[in-house]
């Protein structure tokens, strides 16, 4: 129980690498708030709560302030206090190329997943130096960081945001025993990619084929699971992790070391 007493706020904790990661937090001791713009939320708090743990949902968008300062205040009126902020809600949007992105799209994606981050972040901090320090694990990518992706120009620029103001993060909050660190998840077997790619008018047929060929690109063969990205979110916001600071920790099977 590494997380006894301790509190979590994980974002886009619905479904996937959020969810995985609240379950795994709170079988380590952590109480946890779960904000996500999807209803879904409620059901990783039921499960956690049918698990002898503790987790509320609230429903909210990070991207937008009200709704980034309503979900920060449930976390200090249901617990008083906050030790880990998981910033994971993301969204991904697939296009020919940059000359072909839609500008909603652009402007989605990086008011999601990196405005999010900051928001969530700037309005969180506050309670984390009221402890007298915490974690802060920011969910970017392998895409925009370590390698980049044909198609998903706004995805990347926006990952590679994410590592960047992590390492900002990491030096001004080092004084206030908070650490800030990211994780570059791989192709990992989530919903993300699969329904925009069926949206965008994919078919499953090519699908499946896709995922058939990534794989074999990948040096362990297979996509990663969202478990095995929760296991290295734990490391990264436990004491286990207490002199890491500011880092890009890439899980991706090894595929950005060809
Ligand atoms: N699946 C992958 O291969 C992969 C790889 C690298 C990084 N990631 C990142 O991991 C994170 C989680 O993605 P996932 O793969 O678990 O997909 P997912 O779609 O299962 O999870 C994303 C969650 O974010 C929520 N969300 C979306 N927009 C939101 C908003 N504006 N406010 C609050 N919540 C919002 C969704 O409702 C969903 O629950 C994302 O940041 C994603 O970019 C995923």
């Amino acid at each position: 129980m590494i997380l006894k007493n301790k509190v979590a706020l994980i974002t886009g904790g619905a479904t996937g690498i959020g969810r995985s990661t609240a379950v795994l937090l709170s079988q380590k001791g952590a109480k946890l708030v779960i904000a996500d713009v999807s209803d879904e939320g409620n059901n990783t708090a039921e499960e956690i709560c049918n698990s002898g743990g503790e987790a509320v949902f609230v429903k909210g968008d990070v991207s937008i302030v009200s709704d980034v300062t309503n979900i920060v205040s449930v976390v200090a009126n249901t617990y008083g206090r906050l030790d880990i902020l998981h910033n994971n809600a993301g969204v991904l949007r697939i296009s020919d190329d940059v000359s072909t992105t839609n500008e909603l799209d652009w402007d989605l994606t990086i008011n999601v997943n990196l405005k999010g981050v900051f928001l969530v972040s700037k309005y969180s901090i506050p309670l984390l130096k009221n402890n007298g320090g915490g974690a802060i694990v920011n969910t970017a990518s392998m895409a925009g960081w370590s390698v980049g992706m044909a198609g998903l120009a706004a995805y990347c620029a926006s990952k590679a945001g994410v590592v960047g103001l992590t390492k900002c993060m990491s030096i001004e909050l080092a004084k206030y025993n908070i650490r800030v660190n990211c994780i570059c998840p791989g192709t990992i077997d989530t919903s993300l990619y699969t329904t925009q790619f069926l949206h965008a008018g994919g078919t499953q047929q090519e699908l499946d084929d896709d995922q058939k060929s990534l794989s074999s690109l990948i040096p362990q063969g297979r996509y990663g699971t969202p478990e095995e990205i929760a296991k290295a979110v734990l490391y990264l916001c436990s004491s286990e992790s207490s002199y890491v600071n500011g880092q890009a920790l890439v899980v991706d099977g090894g595929f950005s070391n060809q």
